[in-house]
């Protein structure tokens, strides 16, 4: 499963000036879910709420945005950009910090409510990549985080000190296809036998240049793979994304859409098999047959969208 060659977590930072995270496909999203006045909408992954921003106005006047995040920083940036323009157009907010994998609770929660669009747009937001403390970039030296939830109880330091060298050879290879998965879980268990458990990004990045001998520049960085992989594990990417699948097609209103942006392949596959089951159901249909990717245009001006996958399922409006 190889990580795009631009995964955000290769990608250098966004030039000063620019919105704090350049939404992705925002065209496509918008026409993907094609959202309608006094509507609701959610937007499971609210980020700095670049797309929530862009479809506030197709769901005034009347509309309801309902935007989750597990990180609260994105809450506070989304909320600041939001409020004054939801105001203004008739559109109700509701703020939610938790996991999409609640989806079907927080709906509950708020009386049932049955979106007409969902849109998750997946991975780390360039706020959280592009900020050393939060420990998702090898561009600068941190402590190991790489936790999107600060309330979750393991960093990226906590796994490589826990796991045993089968258990982050397995990770390395599965999330984030790297070749070298079992010479670099058998370094990192060999420093941290020694005395030097890896704890930053720094020894991180250093430690795979080590174990696979890179010498010289390459086209993608060597630790691109091994911190793509580690990300996804500590933030249980793909179990959260699984039972996210599961659940948000069902609890969409008649003739709604989920939509979802996904930089990895392993998150893609999910959406494809997912969505693939439910068209063959008849009660959902898949909104355009493949992938839908950012064209040359976009890709070039946001070199972070380049590896974005968009798939959207609309429920039928008889289901
Ligand atoms: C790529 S950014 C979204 C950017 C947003 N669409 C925009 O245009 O500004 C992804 C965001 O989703 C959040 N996130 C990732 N996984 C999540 C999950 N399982 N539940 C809730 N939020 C999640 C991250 O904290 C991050 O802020």
């Amino acid at each position: 499963m190889p990580p795009a060659p631009n995964d955000p977590t290769s990608a250098s930072p966004a030039p000063s000036g620019t919105p704090p995270h350049a939404s992705v496909l925002p065209r496509e999203v918008r026409a993907f879910l094609a959202l309608r006045p006094g509507q609701t909408f959610v937007d499971a992954t609210l980020g700095a709420g670049g797309h929530s921003l862009l479809l506030l106005p197709d769901l005034a006047p009347g509309g309801r945005l309902i935007g989750l995040d597990v990180d609260p920083a994105a809450q506070q940036i989304a909320r600041a950009r939001l409020e004054p323009e939801a105001q203004r157009l008739g559109v109700a907010l509701v703020f939610v910090q938790r996991n999409f994998a609640e989806l079907p609770a927080v709906l509950d929660e708020l009386g049932g409510a049955a979106p007409h669009g969902i849109l998750a747009d997946l991975g780390v937001s360039s706020m959280q990549f592009d900020t050393p403390a939060r420990g998702f970039s090898f561009q600068h030296d941190a402590p190991l985080d790489m936790r999107m939830d600060p309330a979750l109880p393991h960093t990226g330091a906590d796994l490589l000190a826990e796991l045993g060298e089968a258990e982050i050879a397995d990770l390395l290879y599965l999330h984030g296809g790297e070749r070298g998965s079992r010479r670099i879980a058998r370094a990192i268990v060999y420093e941290r036998e020694a005395g030097r458990a890896v704890k930053t990004t720094g020894q991180l990045e250093a430690l795979v240049r080590r174990a696979l001998r890179v010498r010289g520049h390459q086209r993608i960085h060597p630790a691109t793979r091994t911190f793509q992989a580690l990300r996804i594990a500590v933030n249980r990417e793909m179990d959260v994304l699984a039972r996210f699948l599961e659940a948000a097609p069902e609890r969409l209103a008649p003739g709604g859409t989920l939509a979802v942006i996904s930089f990895h392949s392993g998150e893609d596959r999910l959406a494809k098999q997912r969505f693939k089951a439910l068209h063959k159901t008849g009660r959902f249909r898949m909104v355009e047959k493949s992938v839908v990717q950012p064209g040359d245009d976009e890709a070039r001006a946001n070199p972070r969208s380049r590896s974005a996958k968009l798939r959207g399922l609309r429920r039928a409006s008889d289901a």
